[in-house]
């Protein structure tokens, strides 16, 4: 069995792996993604007040919706065309899903409230295992089944549907 620090290391390989194969292409894109989502999440649990809190919430909440539905709407459809990719896409689509529950469960439990700390500790475990899921699994898989040109006429893609759904995210009416 592999320890902890031995996990990271290999996920970390395969991570800049996938980055330097697709570095121009959406894997790269989506990885960089995940880079400034993790460092808006430790902002946000190392902040001690409530309008520091739901500032940042309302900027990590935007970027992560954006960038599943974004996903879900550009690249794992194309998964399903290819045998090596098309399990990958129901995986993540649950894993979507999962995400979506622990933002709206903080939508629920506002910045000052009891229920701050353990729904946020939820949603910081559902994008870790996101990130860890695409990075070691999915992306390597997909970069080299897709190819270069695809990847990189996805990310174009990925880019316009995310610019569509941040704004469809500012406009929905929100709790705070
Ligand atoms: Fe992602």
């Amino acid at each position: 069995m592999p320890n902890r620090l031995e996990e990271r290391a290999s996920k970390n390989m395969a991570a800049a792996k996938t980055a330097k194969a697709g570095a121009g292409g959406v894997f790269g894109k989506l990885i960089q993604e995940h880079e400034e989502a993790a460092a808006l999440l430790r902002r946000l649990r190392t902040s001690t007040t409530a309008g520091e809190r739901q500032r940042l919430y309302a900027e990590v909440r935007q970027q992560l919706l954006a960038h599943e539905r974004g996903e879900l709407a550009e690249v794992y459809p194309v998964f399903v065309r290819y045998e090596a990719t098309r399990q990958i896409a129901a995986a993540h689509d649950a894993n979507a899903r999962q995400i979506e529950a622990a933002i709206r469960a903080l939508d629920a439990a506002g910045a000052d409230g009891t229920a701050w700390e353990p729904a946020l500790a939820r949603l910081v475990t559902m994008v870790e295992h996101h990130v860890d899921e695409e990075e070691r699994e999915y992306f390597p898989v997909a970069q080299s089944v897709l190819g270069d040109e695809l990847s990189q006429a996805l990310l174009e893609r990925y880019q316009a549907r995310k610019q569509t759904e941040l704004q469809l995210i500012a406009k929905e009416s929100r709790p705070h």
